[in-house]
């Protein structure tokens, strides 16, 4: 059956970064009532009050526990039938002078979130009669990108999550769905991330383009949707023939290398 998106009620984590925001505009704009999560005040307010509808924030830090209450108890009082998990960060450089603290809050940030945030609205989405959980995932979920060993570990992780629930769910009245984008002009992309991608002839989309790629899953109802090509075939050769990418990968370490490995070595100085 269709998606109603006016009877949507629709918690979106990362609301005040450049996929979430865009997120927000195309399904505001097509109806549903947001409840628009982030850290940022001030720009969920600024987004807030842009939208056409009527929509509630929860500001939180979704790593903390009392960030997590926050939100659910925003989640008692509105009773989404929609979870958007697209809140992130990103670690780029050197695996070995990656700071340890840095990647537990990446996998905080990127992997524990949102399953807890999955766990505690799974109540509340089954009784809404149909409910609607989407994780954020990326191309650096199907394959592992040098200089991004711990993004790639939440990504990963959070593909093999999503695909265990829509498998255990499949007769339920909550639907999953992972969403993998592949590079997107936002924040999360330092500088030099950008020109690795220049150089390296990477793609980058818009993050209204996920936005609709979202909508676009979910009105198919297809539980995987990969954004890019050849992107999403890569992802699919990585699954069946890891040794082909491995070749293609190595061969653009140097590359990769001489954006990537500054950055941590900036990070400790
Ligand atoms: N952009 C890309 O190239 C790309 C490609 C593939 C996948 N993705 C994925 O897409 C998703 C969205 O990324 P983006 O590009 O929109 O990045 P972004 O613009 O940097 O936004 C990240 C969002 O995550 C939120 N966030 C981070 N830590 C948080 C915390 N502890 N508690 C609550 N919120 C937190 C930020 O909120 P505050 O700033 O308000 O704290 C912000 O709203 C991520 O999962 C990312 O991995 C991005």
């Amino acid at each position: 059956m269709a998606i109603q998106w006016q009877n949507q009620v629709c918690l979106i984590t990362g609301a005040s970064g450049g996929i979430g925001e865009a997120i927000a505009r195309k399904l505001a704009g097509l109806g549903a009532s947001l409840i628009l999560t982030g850290r940022n005040a001030d720009k969920l307010t600024a987004l807030l009050e842009s939208l056409p509808g009527r929509h509630t924030i929860a500001c939180a830090d979704i790593t903390t526990q009392e960030g997590l209450d926050k939100v659910v108890a925003v989640c008692h009082e509105r009773q989404p039938t929609m979870l958007v998990n697209s809140a992130g960060i990103s670690e780029i450089g050197d695996f070995k002078n990656m700071p340890m603290a840095r990647i537990e809050t990446l996998l905080a940030t990127n992997l524990t979130a949102p399953i807890a945030l999955t766990q505690r609205l799974l109540p509340i989405l089954q009784r809404a009669g149909k409910g609607y959980v989407v994780n954020v995932g990326s191309t650096f979920g199907s394959i592992g990108f040098p200089c991004h060993a711990a993004y790639c570990a939440s990504k990963f992780a959070l593909r093999g999550f999503t695909e265990s629930l829509i498998r255990e769910y499949a007769n339920s009245p909550v639907n999953f769905y992972y969403l993998a984008p592949r590079a997107t002009k936002t924040a999360i992309n330092s500088d030099a991330v950008v020109s690795m991608n220049q150089a390296l002839g990477n793609q980058m989309d818009s993050p209204e383009l996920v936005a609709d790629a979202l909508v676009a899953q979910l009105e198919a109802n297809k539980s995987r949707w990969f954004i890019g090509f050849p992107e999403k075939l890569f992802a699919r050769i990585n699954g069946v023939l890891p040794e082909i990418v491995d070749r293609a990968l190595i061969k653009k370490l140097p590359t990769i290398k001489r954006f990537l490995t500054s950055v941590t070595k900036e990070k400790l100085s």
